[in-house]
Parts: structure tokens; sequence; C-alpha cells
């Protein structure tokens, strides 16, 4: 059980005085909402909802910088940031490189990716560095060969942040056939951290999971298996759930083998960056509001940043605003962690991609 119980702030004072559909706004911010809104009610009530939303994750959701950055000296130090290309990820490689990091910028395309490593390399300072990794999350030969080629660069991975993700897509499933968001925001970011875990344990590195509020929405971190059952917010939620509890399982293991490696998850705030895509009406609707009440990408970075630098984050646990925050039930339940776990070596097998040598950090 997690020593971070919920506290008597006033997000959680709002918390218990809220209806569930108040909640929902509470808890995911704004875009999460208005999608719920889009896939339940109709357009304008899901403008409403994004309206409610936006204006609760201002109160709520804004305003903590990750001060570790200000003193951190990352010469000499790799990083591992996937999602570099835009939005938040990309705002995080931003800042390690300005503290002299090598970031290897993890995108889905090279295209993107080229384009993003300018911006990234115009912030370095301190000798910093970046090179560009292509692989996509939605296809595991992919996630294999980007292990290989990092593994190739015979570097020491000081932090590995997997921030890359997608919400609320329309129902489909990976190359191997598990359903998009779960594959995509869990199963091939598990497979690519068990499969760089040897050389972040080794370097007594830092493993950073952006999960997100929007675990709430449902109470199991598996997934939906059919299109029939498919609800986009509840396979969003899932994946994010899976995030957290992927991320309490590794740091015990982590703990239990001795290695000095630490895990870590946590929620950005509501972030006005591309996490919309999927949902282009709502995302044109929300524009102006999204641009004034939302937090930038900079401000979303933080506690991911927080997570990778700062002596205060909590390993194993979740995290948001730079400090450790309260969660549900569901991301708490070690059993249903271990269910996690197992289910998803099940599903890499089955595909024919086995997980790195899960053994190894079976210790
Ligand atoms: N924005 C928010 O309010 C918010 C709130 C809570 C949690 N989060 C979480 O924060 C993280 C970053 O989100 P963001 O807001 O920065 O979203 P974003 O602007 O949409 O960026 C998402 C990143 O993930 C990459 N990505 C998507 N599918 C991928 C795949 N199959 N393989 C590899 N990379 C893939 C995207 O690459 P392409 O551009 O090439 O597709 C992009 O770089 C996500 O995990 C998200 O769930 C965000």
């Amino acid at each position: 059980m997690s020593r971070f119980q919920p506290r008597s702030r006033p997000m959680q004072m709002l918390r218990s005085s809220v209806g569930q559909s108040t909640l929902m706004l509470l808890t995911s911010g704004a875009a999460s909402a208005a999608a719920w809104g889009l896939g339940h009610l109709s357009i304008p009530l899901a403008a409403g909802a994004a309206a409610v939303g936006a204006g609760l994750a201002y109160l709520v959701g804004r305003g903590r910088r990750a001060t570790a950055l200000d003193s951190a000296d990352l010469r000499h130090k790799t990083v591992v940031v996937t999602g570099a290309n835009t939005g938040i990820g990309l705002e995080t490689c931003k800042a390690l490189i300005s503290v002299g990091a090598h970031v290897i910028m993890v995108c889905r395309t090279a295209q993107r990716g080229v384009l993003a490593k300018e911006t990234v390399v115009a912030a370095a300072r301190l000798g910093g560095s970046a090179e560009l990794v292509v692989m996509d999350l939605a296809d595991l030969a992919s996630v294999q060969a980007a292990v290989e080629t990092i593994s190739d660069l015979g570097v020491s991975i000081s932090i590995l942040i997997n921030n890359a993700g997608i919400m609320m897509c329309p129902w489909g499933t990976t190359v191997q056939g598990h359903e998009t968001q779960w594959g995509v925001n869990h199963l091939g970011h598990m497979w690519f951290t068990l499969g760089l875990l040897d050389n972040i344990s080794q370097a007594g590195g830092r493993i950073v999971n952006v999960a997100s509020s929007a675990h709430g929405f449902d109470s199991t971190p598996l997934p939906i298996t059919s299109a029939a059952d498919y609800d986009r917010v509840r396979a969003y939620g899932r994946s994010k759930i899976a995030n957290i509890l992927f991320t309490r399982l590794l740091n015990a293991k982590l703990v239990s083998a001795n290695s000095a490696a630490r895990a870590y998850s946590l929620h950005p705030g509501a972030v006005n960056s591309e996490l919309l895509r999927h949902n282009t009406v709502l995302a044109a609707v929300t524009a102006p509001l999204r641009a004034i009440v939302f937090q930038n990408t900079w401000q979303g970075a933080q506690t991911s940043l927080y997570c990778a630098l700062d002596d205060d984050a909590e390993p194993g646990e979740y995290h948001a605003e730079c400090r450790p925050a309260p969660t549900t039930a569901a991301a708490l339940d070690m059993d249903a962690a271990a269910a996690l776990w197992a289910y998803s070596l099940t599903a890499a097998e089955s595909s024919r991609f086995p997980m790195p040598d899960p053994d190894a950090i079976e210790l």
C-alpha cells in the first residue's frame, strides 16, 4: 500500500463533494472530459464539458516547476525520451540538453524526428547533444530494433523517460493485434524498458513513466480485447493504470534485486499539446480555450523532470505537480500489477516477440 494516501488538499476536497461526472472532468482535465463528452453525448455538450474541465484544470493544475533542473549537471550522461518530437516530450528533451545531457530522442517517424532534433539541439548548453532513434511503439518489431540500436551505441543510460502516448483513438490494434492505446502506451513501453533494463540498472538510472490522472477512468490495467466492447475513454484509462502499476512492480523488482535503478510515474497536468489529435472536431472547437487555460508544454514537462532529477521524488510512486500524488485503489493494487506483468509477458510471447530476458529481473 502506498504511503501517499489522499490528503486534505483542495483537489481532494472537491473530489469528495462533486458527482462522478464532475470528478471525471476534474481529474482528467478538459481534453479527456471533452473526449468523453464527444463519445457519450454530443458536440455541444462535449464543448461544455471541455469548458468546465478546462476551468477546473486551470484551478488545480499549474504552477510548480522542477527546481532540481536549476542545479542539474548532466554532462557525460545519456537520457532516452520517447515521443520526443512534439508536446511534453519535445520540451523535456530541450530541458535535459540545456543541462548538458546527451539526449536520445526516440520518435515514431524520422520525418518528424529530424525537425524536432533541430529544435532540441538549438537549446543545447554545457556540451549537450542529441541523436535520433526511430521507434513505432505500435510494432514490437520496431521496439526490438530500437532497443538493439540503442544497445549498440554502447552508452550508459542514466534516465529513460517513457513519454510517448496516444489518447482516445478509434478502435484499432497494433501490428501484433493488441488494442492500440494499451499496446502503445503500455506494452510497447514495457518491452522497450525491459530491453534497456540491464543498461539502466548498471547505471543506477531512473525510469520515468508518463501516466495520467485519467487512470481514474477505469479499474483494471488489462486491455479491452474486442471492438464490440471498446470504449475509447476507458481504454485510455486502462493503459494509464498499466503505466502506474508497471512502475510500482518494476520498482519493487529493482529494489529486491539490489539494483540502484528506480522507477517513477506521473501525471503531467492538463497540457495543450497534440494529444487530442484523434478527436479533430473537439480539438478545433476547444483550441482557443486550451491555449488560454491549459498548461503549456514547458509546464507539462516539469513533473517528468522532477521525477528524473529530484531527490525528493518517491521511487515506485505516482506524482503530479512535482510531488507525490494520491491515486486510485486500482492503481495501488499490487495483485493487479502482478497480473498485468504476467499478461504482458504472455501477450508479447504469443505475438512472437517475447519480452527481453524477463528472468533477468525476476530476482
Ligand atoms: N497533454 C495532456 O494534457 C496530458 C495529460 C495527461 C497525460 N498525458 C500524457 O503525456 C504524454 C505526452 O503527451 P503529449 O500531451 O505531449 O501528446 P502529443 O503532443 O500528442 O505527443 C505524443 C507523442 O507520442 C508519440 N507517439 C504516438 N504514438 C506513437 C507510437 N505508436 N510510437 C512512438 N511514438 C508515438 C507522438 O509521435 P508522433 O507525433 O510522430 O505521432 C508524439 O511524439 C502521453 O503519454 C500522454 O498520455 C498528457
